[in-house]
């Protein structure tokens, strides 16, 4: 058909009415939800989007990203931040982490037995904060090969008595290319020979100042090992999340990133996914990376069983036919048929790319031979 009208458009693209509304707005088109789009309207949408219009729309059904949607303002909430930290070897990141999970789960969930998922959940001043456990420069990496946001602040860990190393700048550089707000901690502050005022000399070489020295960086000076200032390391995490307007929808289908995911005796194909939007439901049929299934069973980070996980919460999952991997996207779809289809046709081009390698590789070490 030559002209659709803006609801049909939007489902056709799978976009909200209201993002196509707000796109042709700024395209100098003022359109209503059921307005009739001609032939040049429907094309210079199709092009914001990268979807072909020949006779009919043609969108790839099978890339993930076509359902990772904008949601309209009104149906945005706030979502915990999302954290990753960084930092040079052996400057304390894994004992932050540890540190910051054990003081706060003590204080506020008596009885929860923390297990290793790849990330959890922290709750300061009555708001929740999400860790991500895997190490910082593996969850960057994968997102910039995939292009794909997972953490909204990074944590600068710098050890105190040793200052900017190599991986320290990489650090910095990774957020930087991301555009993550980063936060400072200067870590071992309990040491003799800890000088925050090196560490903070050190990093304006790097572009980040102090808001004591007039600069916009937040330094938070602390010990992983007795605990002193970590508290106020959550603090300044709720105030960049306070600042950023960190937001999702509750209320529709979940969309979202695996943290990690391993092939377990009993269980068989489990997955820790980061819900990113949406809210992930028992039952749900679902789309990981090139695998499909549908949530049999999930597991919050403190191993109690859960019927559903909202924006910002990592959370365990089995289920699915196959292993996926860390930095797959997921995608819930209203029903098991097109996940099925959708998955099928994943693991299928998967396949294909595979064999392709393949033939290319003996096909090299058939000249080799000769
Ligand atoms: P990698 O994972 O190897 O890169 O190291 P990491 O950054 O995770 O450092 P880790 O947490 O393993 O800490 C390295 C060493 O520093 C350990 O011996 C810790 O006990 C010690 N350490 C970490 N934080 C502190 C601190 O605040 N004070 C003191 N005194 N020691 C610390
Ligand atoms: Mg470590």
């Amino acid at each position: 058909s030559e002209s659709l009208t803006v609801a049909e458009l939007a489902k056709k693209i799978y976009r909200e009415p209201s993002e196509i509304i707000k796109k042709l707005f700024l395209l100098g088109v003022m359109a209503t939800i059921n307005q009739v789009l001609d032939k040049d309207a429907i094309e210079l949408i199709a092009g914001e989007y990268g979807v072909e219009v020949e006779e009919e729309i043609k969108i790839d059904t099978t890339d993930l990203e076509v359902y990772f949607t904008e949601d309209s303002a009104e149906n945005l909430v706030e979502r915990p931040s999302v954290v990753t930290i960084m930092g040079h070897v052996d400057h304390g990141k894994t004992t932050l982490l540890d540190s910051i999970r054990n003081t706060k789960v003590t204080e506020g969930e008596a009885g929860g037995i923390t297990q290793h998922i790849g990330a959890y959940q922290v709750v300061e001043n009555g708001k929740k904060i999400t860790f991500l456990d895997t190490p910082g420069h593996a969850a960057f990496t994968t997102m910039r090969q995939r292009g794909a946001k997972i953490t909204d602040i990074t944590i600068l860990v710098v050890a105190a008595d040793d200052g900017v190393m190599p991986q320290t700048v990489e650090a910095i550089n990774h957020a930087k290319a991301a555009e993550v707000p980063i936060i400072v901690a200067v870590n071992k502050m309990d040491k003799e020979a800890a000088n925050a005022d090196r560490v903070m000399q050190e990093l304006t070489e790097h572009g980040l100042v102090s808001e004591a020295w007039g600069g916009d960086t937040i330094f938070v000076p602390l010990s992983a090992k007795t605990g002193e200032g970590i508290d106020n390391l959550l603090e300044m995490i709720l105030l960049v999340g306070e600042v950023e307007e960190y937001k999702a929808n509750p209320n529709r289908k979940a969309v979202g990133t695996v943290i990690e995911a391993q092939l377990d005796k009993g269980r068989g194909s489990v997955a820790t996914l980061l819900v990113q939007n949406g809210t992930l439901k028992i039952g749900d049929p679902i789309v990981v990376g090139h695998t499909h299934g549908r949530v049999r069973a999930m597991v919050n980070d403190k191993g109690r069983r859960v019927k559903e996980a909202g924006p910002s919460t990592p959370v365990e999952i089995t289920g699915l036919s196959d292993v996926p991997q860390a930095g797959d996207r997921f995608v819930v779809f209203d029903d098991e048929k097109t996940a099925r289809q959708v998955g099928e046709a994943r693991s299928q081009q998967a396949l294909v790319a595979h064999r392709g390698e393949k033939s290319i590789v003996s096909l090299e070490t058939l000249f080799e031979q000769l």
